[in-house]
């Protein structure tokens, strides 16, 4: 025994020794066991084939085919950063949602900052729409507020966003994008009319990441302790100023550099020049919520802060480059449907299909346990019966996996954070929405522009909309902007090449 007992010992120093490689820099297969040559395949003799046994050559190249997961259907191309969201006023009587629960609370967070339309590694110069989308990792769960910089959307109904992004996509015979493609899908989108406004301006190539403000676009709802709910919009407005860049500007960088917006936010924040957002929320009581001209519903309308004021909440900054790009931004899954209490979604139909679609594309993007990824996973602590899966899924222990359970320790839920009950009325129906409102405010939005944009915005609509060869949607098109604002309309009618007796006809026929 004494022997074996030796034996044993040498053996285990033996481990220990040549073990070593997982404190030192020694190359590793995935499973740990150190490599010795990672440079010449395994073969038989000088000049044979190479061998079906090098598992070591195998898992390499196996895991190389497999690097590649499919990119987001929209939004592939983006940019995250870590930081902090600090609450600057205490939201209690509004709202039971953690983050807002005390002045100077902390709340860690990711943002993902992205374009839409192409590819993960497009250029960053493009006119599109930017996401900003923002993961609070609070003590109830996880908080995604998935915004972009525009405070509204080109349509108003979920239904329709399958098409309008396939008309934004390359055209699917040439593979190239084709403004008039777009452009005769919007000509049957009348409320479209403010945000191609926004997207032909130069606001629609913003300058860099930080120069740019964010919303949440929809009303969501606040509700508090005692189940009372109010219409809550968010807008983060950045310190660095809301900039755009002109064409001439974004072509000269695009010569040169197709990822400045990354490049901008990565060296600021590695240089310690931290970009800061404030938090805005705009708060409307349901009872009011027919009180205006427009549906205050209806993603393709702001809330005016001349009608309903914007208080500030809070202040995000970011402080800290993710360490892989993939891990953190590739991987993130942001999803309008991860809420937490204090925080429920309104009947805002655009929202109320995103409520489905991101956890929906996520499951087949990342897979059934993507939630269980470090950059998704809850700081909280998970207390769920979801079982097994595709993918990593963390530890559990015990045979209760259902519930209820007599057993000691099992998972109970909670009556006090039962959804709260809201108040509904009519039959199912399948109608348009009844307030349209379609071009006052993008007549407004057109105004408030400087003479340098306006030019810009007319200038960049018409180099699209005259390449539409149809006349019927070249003269709809530019019947929207007319009715928006007739110097507009005409401006870019006439450099797009519009018929504008017919212009000023098709718009004298719209409501305003
Ligand atoms: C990404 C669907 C409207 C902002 C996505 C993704 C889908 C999607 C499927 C990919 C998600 C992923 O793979 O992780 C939809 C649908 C919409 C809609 C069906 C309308 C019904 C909007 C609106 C906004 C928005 C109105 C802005 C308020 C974003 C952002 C991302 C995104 C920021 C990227 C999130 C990230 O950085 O990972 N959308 N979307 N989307 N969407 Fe939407």
């Amino acid at each position: 025994t004494s022997s074996m007992k030796k034996i044993g010992l040498s053996i285990a120093i033996s481990f220990i020794l040549t073990g070593a490689h997982a404190d030192d820099n020694t190359l590793t297969r995935a499973t740990g066991a150190p490599v010795g040559d990672n440079q010449n395949s395994q073969t038989a003799g000088p000049q044979g084939p190479t061998l079906l046994q090098d598992h070591h050559l195998l898992e390499k190249l196996a895991h190389f085919d497999r690097e590649r997961i499919p990119e987001r259907v929209v939004h592939a191309r983006g940019t995250g950063a870590f930081g902090m969201f600090k609450a600057t006023s205490d939201l209690t009587d509004l709202t039971r949602a953690a983050p807002f629960q005390d002045i100077g609370k902390e709340t860690p967070v990711f943002v993902r900052f992205s374009s839409v339309i192409h590819g993960n590694h497009s250029p960053e110069t493009l006119r599109d729409p930017r996401g900003f989308a923002v993961k609070f990792y609070t003590e109830q769960g996880n908080w995604d507020l998935v915004g972009n910089n525009f405070p509204v959307f080109f349509i108003r109904d979920a239904m329709k966003f399958p098409d309008m992004v396939h008309s934004l996509k390359p055209d699917p015979k040439t593979n190239i994008q084709d403004a008039a493609r777009a452009l005769e899908f919007f000509s049957h989108v009348p409320e479209s009319t403010q945000m191609l406004t926004l997207l032909y301006s130069p606001l629609g190539i913003p300058t860099n990441y930080r120069e740019m403000n964010g919303s949440g676009v929809h009303a969501f709802k606040f509700v508090n302790e005692a189940c009372q709910q109010q219409y809550v919009k968010f807008t983060w407005k950045s310190r660095q100023g809301n900039h755009g860049l002109t064409r001439e500007q974004a072509a000269e960088i695009q010569a040169s550099n197709f990822n400045h917006m990354t490049d901008d936010l990565y060296k600021h924040i590695n240089d310690g020049d931290y970009p800061v957002w404030d938090l805005y929320v705009q708060v409307l009581d349901p009872a009011q919520v027919d009180n205006f001209d427009f549906n205050p519903l209806d993603t393709t309308k702001t809330w005016p802060e001349q009608l309903i004021p914007a208080q500030k909440v809070g202040e995000l900054t970011l402080n800290r480059v993710p360490d892989n790009f993939f891990q953190a931004t590739e991987q993130a899954a942001f999803a309008p449907s991860n809420m937490i209490p204090g925080i429920e979604p309104s009947e805002d139909r655009m929202l109320q299909g995103r409520l489905f679609s991101y956890a929906d594309t996520q499951r087949y993007r990342l897979g059934i346990n993507h939630l269980s990824l470090p950059i998704n996973a809850p700081k909280a602590a998970v207390h769920s019966y979801n079982q097994d899966g595709a993918g990593y899924s963390p530890a559990k222990s015990g045979s209760v996996n259902y519930q209820p359970s007599e057993v000691t320790g099992s998972y109970v839920d909670n009556a006090s954070y039962k959804a709260c009950p809201t108040p509904l009325q009519g039959g199912t129906q399948q109608i348009p929405f009844q307030k349209t409102q379609n071009f006052k405010q993008a007549g407004d939005l057109y105004r408030s522009f400087s003479e340098r944009d306006q030019t810009e915005l007319a200038e960049a609509f018409a180099g699209d909309l005259k390449t539409v060869s149809n006349d019927k949607v070249r003269n709809t098109i530019a019947s929207y902007l007319y009715k928006a604002d007739a110097e507009y309309g005409t401006r870019v009618a006439k450099l797009a090449g519009a018929d504008l007796a017919q212009v000023k006809a098709l718009a004298a026929a719209y409501a305003d």
